[in-house]
């Protein structure tokens, strides 16, 4: 019997145990004892490699040697986003850490439409790894390896605020907006009984669509909505689902030392207080 620890909201930014809100039991096996890693304390040495694509001490193979580039949906606040045209965001920040402590550039590909970048990675050659709040699904563990999650959160639905729709139960054959290949699409279509589920390849799409009547209500995770309410003050988040995903990086499955390099990485700016300083800074 495992324990999984569910957080309501937000990341484990503000200290791994501090922020906890609620602890469920649950029994479960297999991939999701993995995430026990990330409350646990595993030696967080800190040695930098050199890598090449013709392998290295390391042992894992990079599409351009000494870079780790990164394929994100650039269009998910605060995690990962466009401002101009310079990739920023929590995920943004973390992954240059990561590459840092691998001894690594990090470099982010031009924005990729979120439902190409899972067969991105499992096709190899165009990116080392896709950033792009993943949550870990059974579906996508078929597909590419995660890392070990980096961040807790929640579905949510967003209505207008003039919509008079205070409660999910009112959303039964209304028009519902999500991102394509989401959880939060999935998550509409499986749950809102008789709704009309549109995917769109853009979040910014989905809210603008929200906003013009074109949909009634937007299902994405939690802190995404709870950002892009802020520029469309009509708007107004009536529910957290709680849905306890949790993000990961996705890696080729035929580069599984590239996964424990990260997850090295990973512990290493836990252990040093960076990770808690980027949570503070982008998820509060
Ligand atoms: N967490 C959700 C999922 O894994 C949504 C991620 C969308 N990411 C993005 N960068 N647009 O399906």
């Amino acid at each position: 019997i495992i324990l999984i620890v569910f957080e309501k909201s937000g990341c484990s930014g503000k200290g791994r145990n501090m922020n906890i809100k609620k602890w469920g039991a649950l029994v479960a096996a297999g991939a999701l004892a993995a995430s026990l890693a990330l409350f646990g304390c595993s030696s967080g040495d800190q040695g930098t490699t050199t890598s090449s694509t013709s392998g290295n001490d390391a042992g894992y193979t990079l599409v351009n040697d000494g870079k780790l580039t990164v394929a994100a949906s650039l269009d998910f606040p605060p995690f990962e986003n466009l401002n101009g045209d310079k990739p920023e965001g929590f995920a943004v920040d973390l992954m240059t850490l990561l590459a840092e402590e691998m001894g690594l550039e990090c470099e982010y590909l031009p924005s990729t439409k979120f439902d190409t970048i899972v067969p991105l990675i499992q096709t190899g050659g165009k990116a080392d790894v896709g950033v792009s709040s993943f949550t870990i699904t059974d579906k996508r563990l078929q597909q590419v390896d995660f890392t070990d999650p980096y961040c807790n959160v929640n579905q949510s639905i967003t209505v207008r605020s003039d919509s008079g729709i205070t409660d999910v139960a009112q959303l039964e054959g209304t028009k519902i907006g999500a991102q394509s290949g989401t959880t939060g699409y999935e998550w509409a279509a499986e749950n809102i009984k008789d709704a009309e589920v549109t995917g769109y390849d853009e979040m910014t799409a989905v809210f603008a669509a929200l906003d013009s009547g074109q949909i009634d209500a937007v299902s994405v995770d939690l802190p995404v909505a709870n950002y892009y309410v802020r520029s469309y003050s009509d708007c107004q988040v009536i529910k957290e689902i709680p849905t306890g995903e949790q993000y990961a990086v996705a890696v080729s499955k035929e580069n599984p030392e590239l996964t424990k390099a990260l997850n090295k990485a990973l512990q290493a700016v836990h252990d040093n207080g960076k990770y808690d300083e980027l949570a503070a800074k982008w998820l509060q």
